[in-house]
């Protein structure tokens, strides 16, 4: 034995010389040429695998070949996307990256004063309360339609910008069927790769003051018979804050329990998405607050400005009618810090 096998005894014995009989001649024949049509069969579909490859690869090689991709940290790449929308080109942008995202919000919180910062950056695009209409918003499968058309970046609002959009979204109450359907959502949002904005006001006196005076103004329609969520000029601001709600003095406590469960139901169940959460008491007092904003949206960050004014300014003892029963429900309860939290510094 040399190691090799190469001795002369044969490796498989040919039983066949002796005892055993090869099957009949067609029989073989037979076998031989399926079995021929089998190894045909098989360098086929390798064959068609093959050029498949190719193809995949010809097109990465192509798409690597125009752009020069920006480096993406490996954890963000899940949410960063090269849309191809249907109505138009993406140009000369269409390497750059896109991040999808959402500000999920409650009225009166400041989200709209929010989008109108966001959409004055060049390359933000933020289009509104999509969801505002219910047939939108009906079923989880009219929801999911609505998001694909949105995130396909053929949704055309006035605020859809140029190609070089690389943050797009939109705006999504609470109460729009976000927490009806909220596993479906959460799911939706991961697997599309989508950012979240959580947008809270920390007041919730303030803001449910605010929610008062906006449903007044709805029937009152004091600016010159038009109703509006929000001004542009201080006289516009300072005539709708001429109004001072009265608080229902029986329900205030549970109210305000009921909306901090709703945002911490929210933040709990949302709570596995890529997100950022966001008071509109930081965007005021601190203007850093918009700068990770951009940093989170991966665009450059630059100074952000509306031409929304808001309404009201005043210290909170001037906004209500019954402030003194307010203040003395509320002393002494886990609520009080809201009695002094002044929200606006000029
Ligand atoms: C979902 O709502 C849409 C209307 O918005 C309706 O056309 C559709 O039939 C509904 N689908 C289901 C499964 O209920
Ligand atoms: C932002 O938009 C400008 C043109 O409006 C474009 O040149 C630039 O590449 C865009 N930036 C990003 C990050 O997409
Ligand atoms: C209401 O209309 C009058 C006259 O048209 C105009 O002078 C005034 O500025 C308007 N006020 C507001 C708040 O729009
Ligand atoms: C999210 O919240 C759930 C329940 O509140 C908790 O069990 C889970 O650990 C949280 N996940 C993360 C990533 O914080
Ligand atoms: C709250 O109640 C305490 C005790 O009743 C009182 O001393 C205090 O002045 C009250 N605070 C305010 C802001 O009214």
């Amino acid at each position: 034995m040399d190691g090799f096998g190469n001795n002369l005894q044969h490796p498989y014995p040919l039983k066949g010389s002796k005892g055993a009989s090869l099957p009949p001649r067609p029989t073989l024949v037979f076998l031989i040429a399926l079995f021929g049509l089998y190894v045909c069969y098989l360098s086929f579909n390798q064959i068609r695998m093959e050029s498949k490859h190719v193809e995949e690869n010809g097109a990465q090689e192509q798409d690597e070949h125009v752009c020069t991709r920006p480096y993406v940290p490996s954890e963000e790449l899940p949410y960063v996307h090269f849309p191809k929308p249907k109505g138009y080109s993406r140009a000369e942008c269409s390497c750059n990256p896109v991040r999808f995202f959402v500000i999920v919000s409650m009225q009166r919180s400041g989200s709209g004063w929010f989008e109108t910062l966001l959409n004055s950056h060049p390359n933000i695009s933020s289009n509104g309360e999509i969801f505002n209409r219910v047939d939108r918003r009906q079923n989880i499968s009219s929801i999911v339609q609505t998001l694909d058309k949105l995130y396909d970046l053929d949704w055309l609002t006035s605020a859809a910008k140029n190609e070089c959009t690389a943050a797009f979204g939109f705006k999504w109450m609470l109460n729009q069927g976000f927490m009806d359907h909220h596993d479906d959502i959460l799911s939706y949002l991961n697997k599309k790769g989508v950012s979240v904005i959580f947008l809270f006001r920390k007041n919730t006196l303030r803001r449910l003051i605010s929610v008062l005076a906006n449903n007044y103004d709805r029937d009152a329609k004091q600016l010159n018979g038009t109703h509006k969520s929000h001004v542009h000029s201080e006289e516009e601001a300072e005539i709708l804050a001429k109004f001072k709600p009265e608080l229902d003095v029986s329900t205030l406590v549970s109210n305000i329990r009921d909306v901090e469960k709703y945002m911490g139901d929210c933040l709990d169940s949302f709570n596995t998405t890529r997100r950022m959460i966001l008071y509109y008491e930081d965007i005021i007092r601190n203007r850093n607050a918009l700068f990770q904003v951009q940093e989170f949206l991966g665009v450059p960050v630059r100074k952000l400005v509306s031409r929304q004014v808001k309404i009201h300014t005043r210290p909170l003892p001037d906004l209500v009618r019954n402030w003194e029963d307010v203040n003395s429900r509320l002393n002494g309860t886990e609520y009080a810090r809201f009695l002094d939290g002044a929200d606006y510094v000029k």
